[in-house]
């Protein structure tokens, strides 16, 4: 028998985001993201770096298509960029804009690859960062289901994926800070921890309108996600008082109690609104029961995860640091956690009670301090043996019954990493942003085998 042999239908997929690809972040009628203008503030990003030109993608689109067919994928997510589709925020649409990502699902279509559209990752307008502070008004949710209606009745027959938000904690929690400055744009400096959460609580309402939007203006049937990078905590072996204290610190470890949980079962997490006290966001009547929509599946991004153990404490557990000797990728945070993809598809399961809810691995991969040798190759055996670990915990899962159905590698190609610029490559394809050459890598040959044989090679 062949080991580590994924379903026949098992989707292989690579995934981007539009702000650390397109660039031409000036053509086609887009006007600024609150990135534009965050990474122009010198210091906030590792050497200066901005994505105004970022992957060209914009200008390259077929060629990087064909390389990824040549990869062999039948799915590829890529996200939508507001600031290209209504550039002020509100009111008139670029069609220009609309256009760009015509061409673009048109150019996957003909080489037989599904696209898989997030309608937002971090890049939303400026002007509405001028206007009313984005996420600390109620009205970006607003704002932000009508924008989806403008790209899903326009792009709708050609698009039957959707996916609303991208990890919503990235561009709430990591975006407005009380006591330091925040890493991700606007940056913004609030009062209060309760302010940072009614940030959240305006995503989960815009993913809630973003969901009924959809729906009500795609014209073919449609599959609907959430994305997010919920915080998985990992038993430290797999006893049953470890596995119960893995799944009690899950409740408010990270922002779990507070995204997932209300996004997934209707309800914030009573432990965390207990912890928070009055650091709890204002919950409007009706708020949970939008926030609260029927999907299709769930988005997972996983990159790494906690070990957690069982303690005679108050709370039965207790959160374990990493020794410093403890393996990890080419970022501060990317520890070596394989388990995490495993205990992340177990606790949606049995901790959320989401058995029901297929789960789409919507980002995977790691950074490493890629070089081209000699023959202008980039040997990076370091990122296939954590990726060869990952998959081999996907592949647990779906042995013992999880309803994994797919996995979308982070990144396609080099690009810009936040507030890494481009110091921290994640592709399987390397960039030479002195040229824009493509130059796949070693661990795109090794996808493109494990893709060819449907199991881990
Ligand atoms: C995730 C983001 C993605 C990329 C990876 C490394 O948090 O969704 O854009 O930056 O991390």
């Amino acid at each position: 028998m062949t080991s580590y042999q994924f379903p026949q239908d098992f989707w292989w997929g690579t995934a981007t985001s539009s702000y650390q690809i397109e660039g031409a972040v000036k053509e086609g009628g887009r006007k600024p993201s609150v990135w534009d203008t965050f990474s122009t503030i010198p210091g906030r990003i590792l050497n200066n770096d901005t994505g105004a030109v970022a992957c060209n993608h914009f200008h390259r689109y077929q060629d990087d298509v064909k390389l990824m067919a040549n990869l062999g994928i039948k799915h590829y997510r890529f996200s939508i960029a507001w600031p290209r589709i209504i550039p002020e925020g509100r009111g008139t649409v670029n069609e220009a804009g609309v256009d760009f990502y015509k061409r673009l699902v048109d150019c996957l279509q003909e080489h037989g690859i599904t696209p898989h559209a997030t309608l937002f990752h971090w890049d939303s307008p400026q002007l509405l960062e001028d206007l009313y502070g984005s996420w600390q008004s109620r009205q970006m949710a607003i704002d932000y289901a009508d924008y989806v209606t403008a790209v899903v009745s326009r792009l709708g027959d050609r698009i039957t994926h959707w996916m609303t938000l991208n990890e919503i904690s990235c561009f709430t929690h990591y975006s407005y800070g009380v006591d330091s400055d925040p890493i991700h744009a606007p940056g913004t400096r609030v009062n209060s921890l309760k302010e940072i959460w009614q940030t959240s609580h305006h995503a989960l309402l815009a993913h809630g309108l973003g969901c009924q939007a959809i729906r009500a203006v795609s014209p073919v049937p449609c599959s609907v996600s959430l994305v997010d990078n919920f915080s998985v905590t990992v038993p430290i072996n797999e006893s049953p008082d470890h596995i119960e204290a893995a799944q009690n610190a899950f409740h408010s470890y990270g922002q779990n109690g507070g995204i997932i949980f209300p996004a997934l079962t209707g309800a914030y997490s009573p432990i965390l609104l207990e912890q928070l006290g009055e650091n709890a966001p204002d919950i409007q009547e009706g708020d949970l029961d939008i926030i609260h929509q029927p999907l299709d599946s769930f988005g997972f991004n996983v990159y790494s995860g906690k070990y957690v153990r069982a303690a005679e404490n108050k709370l039965g557990y207790e959160i374990l640091y990493f020794p410093e000797g403890y393996p990890k990728m080419y970022m501060p945070w990317l520890y070596i956690v394989p388990d995490a993809i495993y205990w992340g598809i177990r606790h949606l399961s049995e901790t959320l009670g989401r058995s029901d809810l297929p789960v789409i691995i919507t980002e995977n991969g790691c950074a490493t301090p890629d070089e081209l040798n000699a023959k202008g190759e980039v040997i990076d055996t370091d990122r296939i043996l954590y990726l060869r670990y990952y998959l081999q915990s996907a592949h647990r899962s779906i042995t013992e019954g999880y309803p994994l159905k797919g996995y979308f590698l982070w990144s396609f190609l080099d690009n810009f990493e936040w507030a890494y610029g481009y110091d921290r490559r994640f592709g399987i394809v390397y960039v030479d942003y002195s040229n824009q050459k493509r130059i796949p890598k070693a661990s795109f040959d090794w996808y493109r085998e494990c893709i060819r044989q449907n199991r881990v090679v």
